[in-house]
C-alpha cells in the first residue's frame, strides 16, 4: 500500500506534474504578468511609460480587433501613438472613450509603468486626474 503511493508520487514528481501544486513554480500565472510597455515618447514627455495589460485585453476581445482592424502593429515598440491619436479615437482611444470602456481622461490608469532613471516626471496639477 504504502509502497503505492511512494511510487505514484515519485512519478508525479519525475513528469513534473506536481510543479503547478508548489506555490512559485505555477508557470500558467505568468500569463498575468504578460504586460507591455509602451514607452516611445511618454517618460521623455514626463508621463509614466504606458502599461498595456496584453493579457487581460486578449480574454475578452478578439486578436483581429486590434492587430488587423484597429491597426496595433504586432511588434513590441513598433506603434507610435500619441494622445492626439488617441483623443481622436484611433488606437486605445477606439475603446477608451468612455462609451466602450473608462475614458481617456484616467491617466494614471494607463500612464502605471515605472519611470526610467534620469527621466523627470511632470508636477500633477490640481485636479488634473479624476481617478
Ligand atoms: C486591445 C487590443 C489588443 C488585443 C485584443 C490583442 N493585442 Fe496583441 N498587442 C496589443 C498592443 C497594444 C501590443 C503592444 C505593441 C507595442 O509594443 O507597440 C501588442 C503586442 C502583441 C505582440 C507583440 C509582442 C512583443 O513582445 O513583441 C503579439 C505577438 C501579439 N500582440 C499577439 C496578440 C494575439 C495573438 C492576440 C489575441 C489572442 C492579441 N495580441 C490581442 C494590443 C492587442
Ligand atoms: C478593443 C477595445 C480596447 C482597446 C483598443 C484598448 N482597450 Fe483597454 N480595456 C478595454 C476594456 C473593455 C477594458 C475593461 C474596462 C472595464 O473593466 O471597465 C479595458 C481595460 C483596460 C485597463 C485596465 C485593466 C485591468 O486590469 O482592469 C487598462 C490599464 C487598459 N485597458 C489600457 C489600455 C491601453 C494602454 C490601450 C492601448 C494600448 C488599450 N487599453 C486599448 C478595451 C480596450
Ligand atoms: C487608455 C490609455 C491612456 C490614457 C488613459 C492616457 N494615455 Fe497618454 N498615452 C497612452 C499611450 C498608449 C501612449 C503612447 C506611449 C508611448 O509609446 O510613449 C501615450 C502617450 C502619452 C504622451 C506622450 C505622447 C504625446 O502624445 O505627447 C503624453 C504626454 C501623454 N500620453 C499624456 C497623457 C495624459 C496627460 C493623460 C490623462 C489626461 C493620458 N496620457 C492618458 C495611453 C493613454
Amino acid at each position: 500500500m504504502n509502497r503505492n503511493i511512494v511510487i505514484i508520487f515519485s512519478c508525479l514528481i519525475f513528469f513534473g506534474m506536481l510543479f503547478p501544486l508548489i506555490p512559485g513554480t505555477n508557470t500558467e500565472v505568468a500569463a498575468e504578468y504578460a504586460d507591455k510597455v509602451l514607452n516611445n515618447f511618454a517618460s521623455d514627455s514626463g508621463m509614466r511609460p504606458v502599461v498595456f495589460p496584453h493579457w487581460t485585453h486578449r480574454i475578452r476581445i478578439r486578436c483581429k480587433v486590434c492587430h488587423a482592424d484597429l491597426g496595433f502593429r504586432f511588434l513590441k515598440g513598433s506603434n507610435k501613438i500619441t494622445m492626439r491619436d488617441i483623443a481622436k479615437g484611433k488606437f486605445c482611444g477606439a475603446c477608451h472613450n468612455g462609451k466602450i470602456a473608462w475614458p481617456a481622461y484616467f491617466c494614471d490608469r494607463c500612464h502605471s509603468g515605472k519611470m526610467p532613471e534620469g527621466k523627470i516626471l511632470m508636477p500633477k496639477m490640481a485636479g488634473e486626474n479624476p481617478s
